[in-house]
């Protein structure tokens, strides 16, 4: 089916993309070569297609999503460190599309971004991807095509690689967040591009889900999940809403945060007990099980706060010894005394200070940019929701930068970059309490963050607001690394 989006972006992206495939298949399009040496999985297929999904309404209705292998969240993908991952992917959909496997560092080719690294994948066709895992961690997937349709539809699903050595732990549960607008029957509101939504915070659903279940308790989870006490538990969280930004807060036990988008970072507790997750990011925390309750919440709007759900420790919790840090992914460290830094600011949105934007290489007014273009946000100036546009920043292969983010607009923003993962160095000018890597940071409305990585996968990768209305909205934007 083509779509406005799939028009305009053909235009000038279809010959970039055919030139980017025959690369997927050269041994030097997997990161750092050498796959010859790494285990091989067998191919595992996905298969991308309409479906029905029972949340646990009280009506008891079933919902219209889109899915892969039938459920949202889709299948948990599990691998070990060093293995090649082989996923055929079938497009089941009466739309094209793509996948995206957010965090993990493929090569260019296989990042599923439709006319820059691959042509969307035809109703009726299918795709193979295929890349080695050189990081161990919590990562995730989704389509790259009408992100902001086919994601809030249901797609996407977990991406798990295990460490060569994993810790030891008594479970390893995977929780994916996400949220749905559905109206009185039950029914997904199917209006994706409300320009409303696109201007503000995005299309914030009224049913949150764990795992796709109801999860939006109102003072107690009537189900909570019965465990002995002491059960140390690594608990990887995923935020796969559209827009949501969860702010939990855990209470009866203080969780150890031992990993951020996928990378290990220097055990510790949380302030507050409390962390934002942002679309998109992910976090991994140990928790030993408490004699009692143990309650995952959510307060982002203290007026509204719910019970995500509820653990149930029964018996006498023997204390644990520490956990041990994880051992740290090959992620090249930036050579900061050397770094070239770059701003980019964000403008836009409602109540914003945004007069005009460029578009296509002209500049539009404010109010064209919204009437004729459908589009409300600029970085550094320009608006994009198109894939193949000029790199806001080419960098040289090996090269160390900075980049300044500098949010000018009312709203939040999870920027999520492809490809790579970085240092972040500050957060509204302070340095965090702990060093972490991430790919995704979440800037405060009005407020400012450093981020810092070596530009070490060559391509072209995008840098986009992950609130999916944004990206559609004109935040998005491309960084070349040759
Ligand atoms: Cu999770 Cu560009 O995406
Ligand atoms: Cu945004």
């Amino acid at each position: 089916m083509e779509t406005p989006d799939s028009r305009r972006e053909a235009r000038r992206g279809v010959l970039r993309a055919l030139a980017a495939v025959p690369l997927a298949w050269s041994g030097a399009a997997l990161l750092g070569g050498g796959c010859a040496q790494l285990p091989v999985t067998a191919t595992r297929v996905l298969r991308m297609a309409p479906s029905q999904q029972q949340f646990g309404l009280p009506s008891g209705s079933a919902t219209g999503i889109w899915a892969f292998d039938g459920t949202a969240p889709g299948p948990l993908l599990r691998y070990r460190q060093g293995e090649v991952a082989d996923i055929e992917v079938q497009n089941g959909l009466p739309d094209a599309t793509t996948v995206h496997w957010h965090g993990l560092r493929v090569p260019n080719a296989m990042d599923g971004v439709p006319y820059v690294t691959q042509a969307p994948i035809a109703p009726g066709e299918r795709f193979r991807y295929r890349f080695a895992l050189p990081d161990a961690g919590t990562y995730w997937y989704h389509p790259h095509f009408r992100s902001f349709e086919q994601v809030t539809r249901g797609l996407y699903g977990a991406f798990v690689v295990e460490e060569a050595q994993p810790p030891e732990v008594d479970e390893d549960w995977t929780w994916v967040l996400a949220d749905w607008l559905l109206d009185r029957e039950g029914a997904m509101r199917t209006d994706f591009e409300d320009p409303r939504d696109m201007s503000h915070a995005g299309r914030i659903g009224n049913l949150v889900t764990l795992n796709g279940r109801f999860a939006m308790h109102r003072d107690s989870d009537p189900e909570p999940l019965q465990l002995r006490a002491g059960t140390r538990v690594r608990l990887r969280l995923l935020n796969a809403a559209s827009a949501r930004i969860f702010a939990l807060r855990f209470a009866g036990a203080a969780p150890l945060l031992v990993a951020t988008d996928g990378h290990p970072l220097e055990p510790h507790r949380l302030a507050d007990d409390s962390l934002m997750l942002g679309p998109g990011m992910r976090v991994d925390l140990i928790v030993d099980v408490p004699e009692g309750r143990f309650t995952v919440s959510d307060r982002l709007d203290p007026r509204r706060a719910f019970v995500v759900r509820e653990l149930l420790g029964a018996g006498t919790a023997q204390p644990r010894p520490p956990f041990a840090p994880l051992p740290p992914n090959p992620v090249p460290e930036p050579d900061l005394a050397r770094a070239r830094r770059h701003e980019i600011v964000l403008e836009g949105g409602a109540r914003g200070r945004l007069r005009s934007a460029r578009v296509d290489g002209k500049e539009v007014s404010v109010e064209q940019l919204m009437r004729q273009h459908a589009m409300a946000w600029a970085m550094n100036g320009v608006a994009s929701n198109d894939h193949v546009h000029e790199p806001l920043l080419t960098l040289g292969r090996g090269e160390s930068c900075v980049i300044a983010l500098d949010n000018r607009t009312q709203w939040p923003h999870p920027m999520h970059l492809h490809g790579h993962a970085f240092r972040v160095l500050t957060v509204n000018g302070r340095p965090p309490r702990v060093s972490e890597w991430r790919d995704t940071v979440i800037l405060d409305p009005e407020g400012s963050a450093e981020i810092a990585f070596l530009a070490d996968n060559p391509g072209d990768w995008m840098f986009h607001c992950h609130i999916l209305q944004h990206q559609q909205g004109g935040m998005m934007a491309m960084i070349r690394v040759r």
